[in-house]
């Protein structure tokens, strides 16, 4: 008789040191979700970078390696388990600033070593490609918006190890765009939640900046965004009229909205060729710059249009933490992939060849 059981559910502990956010957390459940997040530790490294303008990847690496194992002890202690009760240790291995994820797979290698328990090497995009699953168990197929700091892209996710890409940065990333627009009207880094409270009490028609790639200015068969024409335009706009902020947010927060919404748009016209057996068409939106919220309502009109279903997760969830990395781990090991201790960190790790 074939084995019904229920597969075991399996308690993992996950560590994201990546980018700035030095970040441990443990998780349980099973595929495809949704999982229990038994705790989240997320110790930012903000101020040390903020003098900066942007994240100093000595300094990251060295923030990192100081703070991180009594991260990991915070963790452990929230969630409420003794350490026995771990199943595996994932960790991001790529993509990122090498030194901080050098950190973060070394101490991973040395827990799991420790407690005699598999490592699990995790992609970094993964982790926020399948949080989705975490919070509300979202089935594949599903179509992916991408949008962080370090990158912007459109895919279909078929399953773990069936990522297509339909469209992807030609330049910057979206929270790069949103970071470098801030700096130009001195506003602090991140400059994302600070464009978006800003650009709240501005006028979006006050400036007609340029949508770089939308349909019918350049007719690309692929989903790619281009982002440093606008951003050109926006440093050309704060010399000429200085002092108008808030209607520069909000037009630049308009013109990224307009940008988005007309890529997925296209995109969901490849998800739909690549999938036409999906039974519930779904847009997760993944990343640091999905915790906008202007930017979900527009995305959650044209799901409404396309008859998409949406999941945006819950800010926290978004911006770079260490529950994604563990439920990403938890996936993988449940499909029988573990890493050997030898695992390299890379600073590229294109998510097509991410399991
Ligand atoms: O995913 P994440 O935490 O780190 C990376 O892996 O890059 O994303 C950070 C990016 C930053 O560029 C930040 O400015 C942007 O996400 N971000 C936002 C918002 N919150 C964070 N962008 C727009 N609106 C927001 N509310
Ligand atoms: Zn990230």
């Amino acid at each position: 008789m074939p084995d019904k059981s229920p597969a075991r559910a399996l308690t993992i502990l996950g560590i994201e040191t990546s980018c700035d956010e030095t970040a441990a957390a443990i998780v349980r459940g099973t595929a495809p979700g949704p999982g229990a997040i038994l705790s989240n530790i997320v110790a930012s490294q903000i101020g040390a970078h903020a003098p900066y303008g942007g994240v100093v990847p000595e300094i990251a690496s060295r923030a990192h390696l100081e703070i991180l194992d009594s991260v990991i002890e915070r963790a452990i202690a929230e969630a409420g388990i003794g350490a026995h009760a771990i199943d595996g240790v994932a960790a991001t291995a790529g993509p990122g600033l090498i030194g901080g994820v050098m950190v973060g797979l070394t101490t991973a290698k040395g827990v799991a070593l420790g407690l005699g328990k598999p490592l699990i090497g995790v992609n970094h995009l993964m982790g926020h490609a399948l949080t989705a699953r975490l919070t509300e168990g979202t089935e594949f197929p599903f179509l992916l918006l991408l949008v962080s700091g370090g990158h912007c892209q459109l895919l279909g996710v078929g399953g773990l190890d069936d990522f297509r890409l339909y469209g992807t940065t030609i330049d910057d990333a979206v929270g790069e765009a949103f970071d470098k627009v801030a700096k130009l009207l001195g506003l602090p880094y991140p400059g994302g939640p600070q464009v978006e409270r800003l650009g709240a009490a501005g006028n979006p028609r006050a400036f007609d900046l340029p949508r770089p790639l939308v349909t019918g200015h350049n007719v690309r068969k692929t989903a790619d965004f281009s982002f440093s024409g606008l951003k050109t335009a926006v440093r050309q706009l704060t010399e000429r009229q200085p002092g108008a902020t808030e209607d520069v947010c909000a037009s630049f927060q308009a013109a990224v909205i307009d940008i988005l919404t007309d890529r997925t748009q296209r995109a969901m016209g490849l998800f739909e060729r690549d999938f036409p057996e999906a039974r519930v068409r779904k847009l997760v939106v993944a990343g640091g710059v999905a915790a906008n919220r202007a930017i979900g309502t527009a995305l959650a009109a044209l799901c409404a249009r396309a008859d998409y279903g949406l999941a945006v997760p819950l800010p926290a969830l978004c911006t770079d933490n260490a529950a994604m990395i563990a439920w990403a781990g938890l996936e993988k090991l449940a499909a029988g992939s573990a890493d050997s201790l030898d695992l390299s960190p890379r600073a590229r790790w294109p998510l097509a060849s991410a399991f």
